[in-house]
């Protein structure tokens, strides 16, 4: 089966988070699977892009309303990722070295999609499978079966899987006139509430829709920042398919990153060793058990929560535990921590910024990661932690509801229901009072270091789904 991979991010191209972690690897294990599995995404000024070979696949030209605009697409030559990966270049739009965050997102990514569909529509043949990740391809699916130029892609199945409804990529109507020449009778297929909506489009015109785990498919039709109605009408066509990791890039026993590597066996030894580096590094003290938290600042991930609950937990376990932070985001949120930090010496330290060496040493040095997020699609940092022999600490939602259960529940995670500072101090306290019992504490890392989160038992689910499409 010949399926195209349509994202804003692939690692090791170009990662922001989890999406970037998915599309790397995703394809990687289709084509182990034996199929033909390519990404196509957008050509940014990334180190990749300047450390590797390419060579000149395609050039065309495309027109969004009065804006003409010329693109190139260039292919990866060594197929070094596992699977084809070719990028899409816009001069003045895609090439900038941040992937998100620009005054002209929008134009930015309509431009890929449009870039993107025109390519596929002069291929000799036709992919069986065009697979779109989140808002920034939502609009494929509707261009493929309604702009005129692109009907004869029509009966490509498309499939688009949502890894978070919270960033639907709105824009107003008189940006329409950039998808190319389209039925206008189909105007509601691009609407959601007076706005074109990129992610309800692409939930009404895909042939199947997927969220990264089973219990984020059932809260959507609760709670999807106004999409609700539209995930229990499409009911039918939507299925939760629980994200995998990459063991290959994520293994303490081969891990570049890491001070000492580590298997099952000598995991208390190896976790030992790269915690006494974080903590030489960042003046903490490594005889204490070591929490951290690793992502983005922001209210998804309860990021605010994190000062207060900091504070309240120094004096539960009255000092007698170390915390780290690595992320960036909201900058309020960012000031708090850096001001923690400066009051809290010896005890707590934040690291503002994007990391992915450090992350790597934090999940095989820490004793216990935080993820308190209100919203968790389906998180891979837990599964992380968990390979690297470290205890996930997780609100009860989303994808880590479905892949942490509870030491008292016969698990080897602490899960707590509330996104507030009280809740989180108190599974620190829990987390404490575990971390003391050194024969329990190896038992567990030992049985969570086994637990299969691979892609290869996932990568099957994806097939079928498509093979219920074609
Ligand atoms: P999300 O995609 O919502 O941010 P995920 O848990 O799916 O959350 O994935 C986050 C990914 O991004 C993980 O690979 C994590 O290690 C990485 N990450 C997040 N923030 C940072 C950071 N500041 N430095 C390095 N890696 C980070
Ligand atoms: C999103 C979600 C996260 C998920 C990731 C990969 O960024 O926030 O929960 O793990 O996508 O699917």
């Amino acid at each position: 089966m010949e399926i195209i991979h349509i994202s804003a991010e692939c690692y090791p191209v170009a990662k922001a988070g989890g999406l970037g972690d998915v599309v790397g690897a995703l394809p990687k294990y289709q084509c182990r699977a034996g199929h033909v599995a390519k990404v196509i995404m957008p050509m940014y000024r990334t180190k990749f892009l300047y450390e590797n070979e390419w060579e000149v696949h395609f050039k065309s030209a495309a027109n969004l309303g009065d804006w003409h605009f010329d693109y190139t697409v260039i292919k990866e030559k060594t197929n070094k990722l596992g699977f084809d990966l070719y990028l899409v270049d816009i001069n003045g739009l895609l090439d900038r070295h941040k992937i998100y965050g620009y005054a002209d997102d929008t134009e930015r990514f309509t431009a890929f999609q449009v870039a993107v569909v025109n390519w596929i529509s002069k291929w000799e043949h036709r992919p069986d499978i065009v697979h779109c990740h989140d808002h920034h391809s939502g609009l494929i699916p509707f261009m493929m079966q309604h702009c005129y130029d692109f009907r004869h892609l029509a009966a490509i199945p498309t499939v688009l899987t949502i890894h978070n409804a919270e960033y639907q990529g709105w824009m107003s109507w008189d940006k329409s006139r950039y998808i190319p020449r389209w039925d206008l009778w189909k105007r509601g297929l691009l609407d959601w509430d007076g706005n074109i909506n990129p992610l309800a489009s692409g939930i009404k015109c895909a042939a199947r829709v997927t969220t990264v785990s089973k219990s984020y498919m059932e809260e959507l039709r609760t709670s999807a920042k106004g999409l609700e109605r539209l995930f229990e009408y499409e009911r039918s066509k939507c299925v939760g398919i629980l994200n995998g990791i990459d063991n290959e890039v994520w293994n303490p026993a081969t891990d570049k990153y890491l001070t000492d590597r580590f298997g099952k066996k000598d995991v208390a030894k190896g976790k030992k060793k790269n915690k006494q580096t974080i903590c030489e590094r960042f003046g903490l003290d490594s005889t204490k058990p070591l929490f951290v938290f690793i992502g983005r600042l922001v209210g998804e991930k309860a990021a605010d929560i994190l000062p207060g609950a900091i504070e309240m937990a120094i004096s539960s376990t009255a000092g007698k535990a170390s915390f780290l932070v690595l992320g960036s985001g909201d900058t309020t949120i960012e000031w708090q921590l850096q001001q923690l930090a400066l009051s809290r010496k010896g005890i707590f330290h934040a690291v503002i910024g994007y990391d992915e060496a450090l992350s790597h040493l934090l999940y095989a040095g820490a004793d216990f990661l935080l993820m308190p997020s209100r919203v968790e699609p389906c998180g891979l940092n837990q599964m992380y932690a968990m390979r690297y022999g470290t205890l996930p600490m997780v609100r009860d939602t989303g994808g880590l509801r479905d892949t942490v259960t509870d030491m008292g529940d016969g698990g080897f995670g602490i899960r707590f229901k509330h996104a507030t500072a009280a809740d989180l101090d108190h599974a620190i306290s829990r987390a404490a009072a575990v971390y003391s019992d050194t024969v329990q504490i190896d038992k567990m890392r030992k049985q969570m270091m086994d637990a299969d989160h691979s892609w290869e038992s996932t990568v099957s689910q994806y097939i079928q789904l498509y093979q219920s499409v074609l």
